[in-house]
This record gives structure tokens, sequence and C-alpha cells, in this order.
């Protein structure tokens, strides 16, 4: 749909996890770990897992509609899907899948591989097309099943990562522009700090023609790199980004950060002086849901109460490329 330029609001959330938990005692019984270990390096104590029917075009379909109905609009108003996801169902991506499965007759619909920042870069990514007067109504989807790519003998990373799937609906919002400011970066220099890599052998077609044929391998992280990463690198994006919006860190009501490690949140809430009653957090239920994340977070959020329209929120993504990004908006018109 055509119209004139206009600001961006957050009208609608939703999310959905799958049902089957395993908690950190269960953990402990296929590998070498421990409850108490776990929650005190991450803060995790259980995480949600999808089962092997468990499509993430249905999870992030799921989510979008629990979204689309707080936003009081239907399937057929919504221009543009945006799914930010590293474990599409399909390697050619998954939107068209959710749009699909919503009925989202109208809507153009693409995947965003851009790790745990994916649901930063894609509130962006909505915001500028909304803002051009391209689209008015935006769905931006954060999903990822990543006990897919864990290698579940290895302790140090199948502890960390959950499924789920969590969305916003974007919308064009007149002179009202809430989302306040944003700030993104990658660093490709970095990308062997967390890596799901492909693993081709060279196969010859005929003489001098030779190919990659392989599959991907499981989920390689060097955790104490990613951790310095995003406390050095969090808290200056954010900064950068409220700078933008004409705001300081005395104005925000909630911190909202990529739900990866309680100690990476607390070391980011310290250095920008922000009290710990203002981090929305829920990794101890969810574990890290990569994409899936902040809209996750925020969803309960705003659904218990805590989080009121008008509110200032610092949101800041970051993770494998390496990217990272924060964005300040207001929550809701
Ligand atoms: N249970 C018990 N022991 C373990 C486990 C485990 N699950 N995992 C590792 N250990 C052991 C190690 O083998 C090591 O033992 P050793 O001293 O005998 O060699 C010891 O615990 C310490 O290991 P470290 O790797 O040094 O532990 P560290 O304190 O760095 O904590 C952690 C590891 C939690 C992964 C930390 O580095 C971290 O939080 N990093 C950031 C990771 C992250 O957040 N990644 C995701 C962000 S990006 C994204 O979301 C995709």
């Amino acid at each position: 749909m055509k119209g004139s330029g206009t600001g961006t609001a957050i009208t609608g959330i939703g999310s959905a996890v799958p049902e089957q938990l395993l908690s950190n005692d269960d953990l402990s019984t296929i590998v070498d770990t421990s409850d108490e270990w776990i929650k005190t390096r991450t803060g995790i104590s259980q995480r949600h897992l999808a089962p092997p029917s468990l499509l993430l075009s249905q999870l992030g379909a799921n989510a979008a509609l629990r979204a689309l109905d707080m936003a009081g609009i239907t399937a057929s108003d919504v221009d543009l899907i945006l799914l930010a996801t590293s474990t599409a169902d399909d390697m050619f991506g998954s939107a068209c899948q959710i749009q699909a499965l919503l009925g989202a007759d109208h809507a153009v619909a693409f995947d965003l591989t851009a790790a745990c920042s994916g649901f930063v870069v894609g509130l962006v990514t909505a915001a500028q097309f909304i803002r051009t007067g391209v689209y008015r109504n935006v769905l931006v989807i954060g999903a990822d099943i990543l006990s897919r790519w864990v290698d579940w003998n290895d302790r140090s990373t199948c502890v960390l990562f959950g499924d789920g799937a969590g969305a916003i609906v974007c919308q064009a919002n007149g002179e009202n522009d809430r989302l306040l400011g944003f700030e993104m970066h990658s660093d490709g220099s970095l990308a062997q700090a967390l890596s799901i890599s492909y693993n081709g052998q060279s196969q010859t077609l005929q003489e001098e023609v030779a190919i990659a044929q392989g599959n991907y391998e499981s989920i390689k992280m060097n955790g104490k790199e990613v951790y310095r990463f995003a406390v050095a690198k969090v808290p200056e994006v954010i900064e950068k980004a409220l700078y933008r919006a004409d705001l300081t860190v005395q104005d925000v009501d909630w911190l909202l950060l990529h739900q990866a490690n309680q100690r990476i949140m607390d070391t980011v809430a310290e250095r920008l002086a922000i009290d710990n009653a203002k981090v929305l957090t829920n990794l101890s239920k969810y574990g890290n849901t990569s994409a899936a994340s902040i809209p996750l977070c925020l969803d309960e959020a705003v659904r218990s109460g805590r989080v009121r329209p008008g509110q200032i929120i610092a949101a800041s993504g970051f993770g494998a490329g390496l990217t990272w990004g924060a964005a300040i908006f207001k929550w809701g018109k």
C-alpha cells in the first residue's frame, strides 16, 4: 500500500514457545553439568524446546497472530512480513511460509539474517519502509529453533539456548514517530567467535570444474570472546542510539537486552548506571532464544502491565556476525 511518509508505532506484540521443557537438572543427565553451574554462570533455569514436528514457520505464525490481535488488524491488512531468523525451515527462507499460514495475501515476505541482532535490525528495517510511505502495516517476527543446531554433547553451548518466537506489528502513526533513535553495527572480522559454518567437501564434476557439497556444522562459540564483545559494545551502542534520539540514560524507563546471559545484562546495566529494577528479563525461563528473545521478553512485560504505553524502552541485540544494534522506542501509539 502506498502513502505519504509517516512515523512508526509498535501497536501489537505476541509470542509463542514450544510446550516441551528441559530443566537444568534434566540437562545434567545429558552432559556433565549442574543446575548450580548453569544458574550462576548464565541465570538460566530451563528452556523450551521444539519437538521434531514443529516448524519454525508455525511457531512464528503463532506469535504473529497474537501480535495482530493486539494491534486490532487482520492478516490481510499486512503489507510486509520480515522474519528475523537463523534457523529457517528452508534454506530459501520461511517468511513466505508464515505469510501462507497467516493468509496475509497482500503482503510481501522475506527473511532477514542477523542472528541475535535480527529483531532490532528487523524493527529498524520496518520503520524505514513505513517512513518512506511505501508500507503502513509491517509484521516483524523474531523466531529461532537453535536446539536443531546445538551439539547436545557440548556442555559449553547446549546449556545456553532455547526455542521461541516473538512478533510485533509496526504501523504508520502520522507525525508521532515512536522509533526515537537507532544505531547498528557489524564486524565480520570476528565471525569465528560465534558461527554455524558450512563444511563442504570438494567434489570434482569434471576436469577443472569442482564444487563443494556438505552440511552445516553445529554452533561453535568462543564464550569468553562473545562475553567481552557484548559488555564492551552494548553499552556503547545504546548510548549512541540515545544520543540520536536526543535522550539520555536517565530518560530510559526499561532496558531490554537480548536475553543471552544474566551476567551480560547485569554488567551492561551497571556500565550504563541503569538500576536493575529497570532491566526486563525472562531469560531464566527460556534461555537464549536468539532473534526471539527481545520480543518474547517485551510481550510478557506488556501483557503483565509492567510496560505501559508511552514508556521509553532501550532495546539492544547482539550476536553472531558479529552484529550489534540498539533501538530506542516508545511502546504503543
Ligand atoms: N557445566 C559445567 N562446567 C562447564 C560448563 C557447563 N555447562 N561449560 C563449561 N564448563 C567448564 C569449562 O570446561 C571450564 O572448565 P575448566 O576450568 O576445567 O577448563 C570451566 O567451566 C570454565 O569455562 P569457561 O568457558 O571459562 O566459563 P565462563 O565463565 O567463560 O562461562 C559462558 C561460559 C557462560 C558461556 C560465558 O563465557 C558466557 O556467558 N559467554 C557469553 C556467551 C553468550 O552469551 N553467547 C550468546 C550471545 S550471542 C547469541 O545470543 C547467539
